[in-house]
């Protein structure tokens, strides 16, 4: 049973947080989230019990640590559908993706190759590809959007051709929300012999991934996002695609052996792509996070976030100064602006009014052509959010007018 007041006792940022002396109201869900008790004495419990490094000690602190340290994998392969073996933790999604584009795509892209990817991406799920493609002659095209800023299959179709090699996508976009059509996509991409790398890090944390029958060939996400810590993320890749992938980090712990004439000998995957001692708490953290959002039900965030969303949406709209961008799409986040209001300023006068959302290009620099600005409020949900939460952000709302943030500084 889905009960938000059980679980927002659960987050010790929930508890009578203030902000500009109004009760907070945070709505930055998609920058990062607030991190459940289990999470904290996850990270906790490490630096108080079992503070030893892994897979490194022949004693029994470290074979303890190890071991849990290798159920944080088991976890993560669990809640996506994949085999531990196909898990690699890296410092965040960025640096997965990061890890794909110059692991994979600089050994496998060609001069007229192309990577297929769109406007709305972020920039981690493209920057890469820009550089891989200025190293290896390969080009960046693509996907073009439909008037609201949605990827379809059939725009998709348009956008294939033979000499696509990777398609690089996101799985929910950062900025607009919507739900990508991945499997379809996908699909029809291995039919034209294309790799599938998807930006997994806002769909992750707010509906079931499963990479098994999404078929993506490589898959990322970061574990602050969904409710764990910062500094951890995870790269999923198939198994055949991870031994094709170089590792971009070289160090202890990856390597099976290595002489004084250079020659090396890496581990197979995961371990060759985690050289040095990680981040050890964090995973540990990421297994708790993981944990409690399985005891919730990814299905039930997924439905709460729409109908909290298609609350705010049916409140919002009724506002004739703001220009929503993207009612239409089904998760928790939502975009928009106040008519002749500065964007950063309509999220500095939520923020007086003690609610937090995020302003600006949100890190998808390329996805103004298509909005009409480059600078948009977004406010994002997640599943301890509350209908109360969502009034007192159309309250104030209401009152974003020119001369309401010009009070603010005057
Ligand atoms: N990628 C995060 C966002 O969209 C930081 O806000």
């Amino acid at each position: 049973m889905f009960d938000v007041n059980e679980i927002r006792k659960d987050f010790p940022m929930l508890q009578n947080k203030k902000m500009q002396n109004h009760p907070l109201v945070y709505l930055d869900n998609a920058a990062t989230t607030f991190k459940p008790q289990s999470v904290i004495d996850a990270v906790t419990s490490y630096y108080y019990n079992t503070s030893c490094n892994i897979h490194r000690g022949d004693y029994d602190l470290s074979y303890q640590i190890s071991s849990e340290y290798e159920q944080g994998r088991k976890t993560v392969a669990r809640f996506l559908n994949a085999s531990e073996k196909e898990i690699v933790f890296t410092a965040g999604a960025s640096a997965s993706l990061n890890l794909v584009a110059y692991g994979y795509g600089l050994s496998h892209l060609h001069e007229g190759d192309v990577v297929l990817s769109c406007e709305a991406e972020h920039a981690s799920s493209i920057l890469p590809w820009f550089r891989v493609a200025e190293k290896t002659g390969a080009k960046v095209e693509y996907i073009p959007l439909t008037s609201t800023g949605e990827m379809t299959v059939e725009n998709f179709k348009k956008a294939l051709h033979d000499r696509v090699k990777v398609v690089a996508v996101t799985a929910v976009s950062n900025v607009l929300g919507y739900k990508n059509p991945i499997k379809e996509i996908t699909r029809i991409a291995h039919e034209h012999g294309a790799v599938v790398v998807c930006d997994g890090a806002q769909a992750v944390p707010h509906m079931k991934v499963d990479v098994k029958d999404l078929d993506v060939d490589f898959l990322a996400f970061s574990s602050h996002k969904c409710c764990g810590p910062t500094g951890v993320g995870v790269l999923y890749g198939k198994y055949d695609f991870l031994c094709e992938t170089d590792p971009t980090l070289l160090g202890g712990g990856s390597n099976a052996r290595f002489d004084m004439c250079g020659n090396i000998l890496l581990k197979n995957p995961p371990f060759k792509f985690e050289a040095g001692t990680p981040a050890i708490e964090a995973v540990l953290g990421l297994k708790a996070a993981l944990e409690y959002l399985e005891t919730i039900g990814m299905d039930h965030i997924e439905s709460y976030e729409a109908e909290l969303k298609r609350y705010a949406i049916s409140k919002l709209s009724a506002l004739d100064h703001l220009v929503v961008y993207n009612s239409n799409a089904e998760t928790g986040i939502i975009t928009f602006n106040a008519k002749g209001v500065f964007a950063q300023d309509a999220a500095s006068y939520l923020n007086s009014q003690g609610i937090a959302v995020r302003a600006g290009n949100h890190c998808a620099k390329i996805l103004n052509e298509v909005l009409g600005t480059s600078e948009t409020v977004r406010a994002s949900l997640y599943f301890y959010n509350t209908f109360d939460d969502v009034d007192r952000f159309v309250e104030a709302a209401k009152n974003i007018t020119i001369e309401n943030c010009v009070g603010l500084f005057f």
